[in-house]
């Protein structure tokens, strides 16, 4: 029998980019020598109360194994609408929908809201993943500079006129931004609420470190500024904050959209993991989630000044880097000495030495940010930091050396 080559694939398959940073988590697992993590966003094990979630896993509640409600284990909503409202976000269970993470809510606002060629606004750079599953529903992106107080929406009407287009979706991740650290101001955040009535199109509020703020004041979250804005559609995880393992988040959006969003996890998963969502609810229930919340933020608070103290020693005025008051990243440009070093090249040398970051590139369909990088300070102490920023000053000279032909 002659048998043809493989099966074609839809047109979309084009359009289905995949993630530098998840392709890096089976990279660093399979490192047989000593790495210092940088390229991780997310807490480690040590900042995981994984002997709560071991006890709550094991008590047995009727249920725990059947498929659960599409929209999410009803005891659980409750639970996470009184959180909310604990640490002043006002919403009701009929605007939620519980999520397999953040991935799938920012999926299945993509799904709902964009066509294949629509205008989709992303910061620039942006998460990785949450811009290749807008480009996976075939939007035509336009990315918009990120300063130190976010996106810079000042440029947004005059860059969208330059289309020709108006947007679908502004996809926007307010606090602590995935990779830069920056926080949209609350001048900005007004600003963006304004467009997106004007233009009439899903302002995706993708916020998941949100509640990692550990220094300097809350600004309002788009909910709190204008809480009966239908074009506010915001995504939610515990990844950031409790585990990401147990892939738990939600759905925070006008009520009417609400059918919509289960039929779309309908058609995807049925629903999301019912111990999960139980052994988080026992969690959120006994009342350790607040002291939990302070000594996460304590220690991102130490770790980030750890980080910055050693990257300011150790690279002085060859990089500049942001500051964030909260969250996981900080986001470092090469210059003087350092400029014209690539980091993606740089990476590969740097693992060897044992240091792992995300490389600029990968937050971009752009041509920019070879000279960038995302250092996470999450995963490591502060003698681990220092560890790593020394091997990552160590492949830096490296490079230099081998560019300048000084190498011996
Ligand atoms: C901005 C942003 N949105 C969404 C996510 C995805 O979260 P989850 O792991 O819960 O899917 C992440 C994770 O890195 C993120 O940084």
């Amino acid at each position: 029998v002659v048998r043809s080559a493989s099966p074609r694939l839809a047109r979309r398959s084009d359009d289905l980019v995949g993630s530098l940073i998840d392709s890096s988590t089976s990279l660093l697992a399979a490192q047989r020598h000593d790495v210092v993590r940088f390229a991780v966003g997310a807490p480690n094990e040590e900042l995981i109360p994984v002997d709560d979630f071991d006890r709550y896993f094991g008590q047995p509640s009727p249920g725990k194994y059947d498929y659960g409600s599409s929209e999410g284990e009803a005891h659980f909503i409750e639970t996470v609408v009184e959180l909310l409202a604990a640490y002043g976000e006002d919403t009701r269970p009929d605007r939620l929908v519980i999520t397999a993470g953040g991935m799938q809510g920012l999926d299945i606002a993509f799904k709902m809201f964009v066509d294949p060629g629509d205008l989709v606004v992303v910061e620039s750079p942006t998460y990785t993943n949450g811009l290749s599953t807008a480009l996976s529903y075939g939007a035509s992106v336009l990315e918009v500079p990120v300063d130190d107080n976010g996106m810079v929406v000042e440029y947004l009407p005059e860059l969208v006129a330059s289309t020709g287009s108006v947007p679908q979706a502004v996809y926007v991740i307010p606090n602590f931004q995935n990779p830069s650290g920056t926080t949209l101001s609350l001048e900005r955040r007004l600003m963006l609420l304004e467009l997106v009535d004007r233009w009439d199109c899903v302002l995706i509020d993708d916020d998941p470190y949100g509640l990692l703020r550990f220094e300097g004041r809350d600004i309002p979250t788009f909910r709190q500024l204008d809480p009966h804005n239908r074009h506010v559609f915001s995504v939610r995880t515990m990844s950031k904050i409790l585990a990401p393992g147990l892939r738990v988040g939600w759905i925070d959006a006008s009520p009417e959209f609400r059918q919509l969003i289960v039929n779309s996890k309908q058609a995807m998963d049925t629903c999301t993991n019912v111990p999960a969502q139980m052994a988080m609810d026992g969690y959120l229930r006994s009342g350790s989630f607040d002291s939990h919340l302070a000594f996460l933020r304590e220690t991102y608070r130490e770790r980030k000044h750890a980080m910055v103290a050693a990257v300011d020693e150790l690279l002085g005025e060859d990089a500049i880097h942001t500051s964030p008051e909260g969250g996981l990243f900080l986001w470092l440009r090469l210059q003087g000495r350092l400029a014209g070093i690539d980091t993606s090249e740089l990476f590969h040398l740097a693992l060897k030495r044992g240091v792992a970051f995300i490389p600029g590139p990968a937050f971009t369909r752009t041509d920019r940010f070879t000279d960038s990088l995302r250092l996470g300070y999450a995963t490591s102490n502060n003698e681990r930091i220092r560890v790593g920023v020394e091997r990552l000053a160590d492949s830096l000279e490296m490079v230099l050396a081998q560019l300048t032909g000084d190498f011996p």
